[in-house]
């Protein structure tokens, strides 16, 4: 018989503040200086840049999101600005922070606050989590951060942090629950925004994926996983299911100047709307697939990448050539392009 993992109890009150309080002064030390944090003196950050950046965030990392979040907010510095925005100019902004289906719904959102909320974001994780594009995680750090409500913010990295914190032994995906009720147990009414963002900060800085830095962490008095001497075993997953595999091929074509031609993905279907090197069809033979171009192409190897559903292998060719693309330098081809196809073209110009 397998053993089913013991569920850990929620902790007691005085663990739970001495914890609190423990993580709320690491954060007022050692917190990071982020664009869309409150400034010093300031008692709550505006929520149109929480709800911005939040969307961002989910997208890619605080480094990457900065520029783009100085960028929005310098050019339209209110979500009434956003709404009364053109479609294209928005959509251009975001190019090169990933899925154009996220721009949409930033787009959708903040014309539904502009029309059915007078232009003012709604205080309520319930009425928030109605709103274009915002899920779960997201209505509790908005609630969290912008308004002050003791909302259970969970992503993967506190989920990490959680089974860390309390050594939970059930493997994810089915700790998802248990991480989240013992977050829970820990969120209180006084400073809900710090809170949630000191665990992200933690999450990020000291408790990371891999090796954590327990000798910088405040909180291993309390640790269970520091206690037990491998708190990077946590947290556990359960061994993936072999994803089936398929094949295709990507073309680098260049023209003199040495640009890469690039074409948009139909919006429907994975990896929509985004930018990509022009590829076979992945579900047929590779051997009947036209070349987008009548030149010679050289083969420099393959790739392989995983998605969430299927593992796939790229070969790639490359030549010399012209016609009807989007053309881009390499710099701007590597910063627009998914990990899929940048993989693609870093084999292509390293041939
Ligand atoms: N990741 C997502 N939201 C964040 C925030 N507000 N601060 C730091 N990291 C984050």
């Amino acid at each position: 018989m397998p053993s089913v993992p013991v569920q850990v109890p929620t902790p007691d009150a005085a663990d739970r503040t001495a914890v609190r309080t423990a993580l709320l002064d690491w954060y007022d030390a050692h917190g990071r200086t982020l664009a869309w944090r409150a400034d010093p003196g300031e008692t709550r950050p505006d929520p149109y840049r929480v709800w911005l950046s939040e969307i961002m965030l989910q997208q890619t990392t605080t480094p990457h999101a900065t520029p783009y979040f100085r960028a929005f907010t310098e050019r339209w510095p209110t979500v009434s600005d956003l709404a009364a925005a053109d479609d294209a100019d928005v959509m251009a902004a975001w190019a090169g922070l990933g899925y154009y289906a996220r721009a949409r719904n930033l787009l959708a959102c903040a014309r539904a606050v502009a029309r059915d909320h007078a232009g003012v974001f709604p205080d309520t994780e319930a009425a928030l989590l109605a709103l274009p594009g915002i899920g779960a995680y997201t209505a509790a750090a908005i609630a969290a951060i912008a308004f002050g409500r003791p909302a259970n913010v969970v992503d993967g990295n506190v989920e990490r942090v959680m089974a860390r914190l309390f050594a939970v032994e059930t493997p994810l995906p089915a700790a998802k629950p248990e991480l989240k009720r013992l977050a829970g147990s820990l969120v209180a009414d006084d400073r809900p925004g710090d809170w949630a963002q000191a665990l992200m900060d933690l999450g990020a800085t000291v408790c990371r994926p891999g090796r954590p830095l327990c000798e910088r962490c405040s909180l291993t008095g309390w640790c269970a996983g520091f206690q037990s001497g491998a708190p990077e075993r946590y947290p556990l997953r359960s061994p993936k299911a072999d994803r089936p595999r398929r094949h295709g091929l990507a073309w680098v074509l260049r023209d003199d100047a040495g640009r890469v031609a690039l074409v948009r993905r139909p919006e429907k279907g994975l990896l929509g709307g985004m930018l990509g090197l022009p590829t076979s069809d992945w579900s047929s033979p590779t051997d009947q697939a036209a070349p987008p171009a009548p030149v010679e192409w050289r083969d420099v190897g393959a790739i392989d990448h995983v998605f969430t559903h299927f593992a796939l292998t790229l070969e790639v060719r490359t030549a010399v050539g012209q016609g009807d693309f989007l053309w881009r330098t390499p710099d701007e081809a590597r910063a627009a392009l998914p990990t899929v196809f940048r993989k693609a073209l870093d084999r292509a110009l390293g041939a």
